[in-house]
């Protein structure tokens, strides 16, 4: 079939659209903290360019958006091939994270129909529920729901970081919906992401075929120690909350460095009780992320940090409780389709290599029902979760061509 190419121009004017919506003023971000009002807001737009694009739209019971496409001869017994990502954002978000996946699958449809393409299977995009897990843990939450990986009467009392609860959210943005999760199990899944890393960059390599994605580990961490006078107190009499997590923090920095290798860690959320200039703090709450490609690496790091939390809490007669946050093993994607990757971005010009992925993705999920693997593109400077992410429009074209080549094959058209 003749060569088929998105039309770059109106991807990037869907993302410029939907990056408005809850904007980060001054910069190209957007702050989307999942089932807010913004993700609301953003998931009306995205609904309302499937509905243009004739697509019939389910939402499940978790919120998930599936928009399906059948064109004329499509069998609708087949099941569907499948692209799509997430369009809730962390709250320094960028506008390429997950939003490319999702509007890249827009795309894809809008060409198989401008270019009367005929499928066999239908084609779905779909956005998930909740990827980020920055307000709603675990992420990847509404697509592990969508695979059966996560009870979804669980999902559905989920708290959030400040209490509020996911079924309530999910009322109030109106996508609390009635297709049943379990969802249908597609095909193929291929999920469309900007690396948000540095490697592709440094490489200055076009496409990265995504073969692997790194384990996950996500604690929290409560300190209970004891307020007292910042003034009075000699330091033998502390029982300090705020000083452990600081020690805490340090030392999963020190544990990167001893572990070398893969080990990744980060603590990005510690709130302090009364969290004020002249008093101990007497509780802290604090997130501790893990990730390693190794399992066993990851095992032995989780490890580690216990073992110091009972130390430090002993030494500073505090209590620590330990709450596991998210937990999911590295994931192998299907060989075949991250080589289809490989090929076909040769054979439209590009260049690529294959590579494990250091963030989570929505693929991770499907890849426990269905063949699924990822399509990277660069990430100027390797950065994301921020709101200065960036990746060019020549990129993201490049990236969506590779997709709508596969998708199209998969999907069985012909012209
Ligand atoms: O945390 C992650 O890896 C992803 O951004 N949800
Ligand atoms: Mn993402
Ligand atoms: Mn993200």
């Amino acid at each position: 079939m003749g060569k088929l190419r998105i039309n770059g121009n109106r991807l990037w004017d869907r993302l410029d659209e939907l990056a408005q919506v809850g904007a980060i003023p001054g910069t190209l971000g957007s702050s989307r903290l999942a089932l807010t009002k913004e993700d609301g807001q953003a998931r009306d737009l995205v609904v309302s360019w499937m509905r243009q694009l004739e697509m019939e739209v389910s939402i499940d019971q978790i919120g998930n958006v599936i928009g399906l496409w059948h064109g004329k001869g499509t069998d609708r017994n087949l099941p569907p091939v499948m692209t799509g990502s997430h369009i809730d954002t962390v709250r320094s978000g960028g506008r390429f994270d997950g939003n490319l996946g999702v509007l890249a699958g827009l795309e894809i449809v809008q060409i198989i129909k401008e270019q009367k393409v005929l499928t066999e299977h239908p084609v779905a995009v779909s956005f998930f529920t909740g990827e980020e897990g920055a307000r709603f843990a675990p992420d990847m939450l509404g697509s592990l729901v969508y695979v059966g990986g996560l009870d979804l009467q669980t999902a559905l009392n989920t708290i959030s970081v400040n209490g509020e609860k996911l079924s309530d959210e999910l009322e109030s943005v109106g996508y609390s919906g009635t297709a049943p999760c379990p969802g249908i199990t597609p095909k193929i899944f291929l999920e469309l992401h900007i690396e948000q890393g540095p490697v592709l960059e440094s490489e200055g390599i076009d496409i990265g075929a995504v073969e692997s994605v790194q384990g996950i580990s996500w604690t929290e961490l409560t300190i209970e120690g004891q307020s007292n006078h910042a003034g009075t107190t000699p330091m033998t009499m502390r029982r300090d909350a705020g000083y452990v997590a600081g020690r805490i923090s340090t030392f999963v920095r020190e544990l990167t460095d001893q572990m070398g290798g893969a080990q990744v860690g980060t603590v990005g959320k510690v709130d302090l009780t009364p969290n004020l200039v002249n008093v101990v703090a007497s509780k802290a709450s604090m997130t501790v992320d893990l990730r390693n490609t190794s399992e066993a690496m990851l095992r032995e790091a989780e490890d580690r940090l216990a073992t110091f939390c009972e130390e430090v809490s002993r030494k500073e007669s505090v209590k620590i409780a330990s709450k596991s946050l998210a937990r999911f093993e590295p994931v192998e994607f299907n060989q075949d389709l991250v080589s289809q990757i490989s090929t076909t971005a040769k054979n439209l010009g590009y260049t690529t290599r294959q590579m494990t992925s250091g963030a989570g993705h929505d693929a991770q999920m499907l890849a426990r029902v269905c063949p699924a693997a990822m399509i990277f593109v660069p990430s100027k400077g390797g950065l994301s979760h921020n709101p200065a992410e960036y990746t060019s429009l020549e990129e993201i074209s490049a990236g969506a061509n590779v997709l709508l080549d596969i998708m199209v094959n998969a999907a069985g058209g012909c012209r």
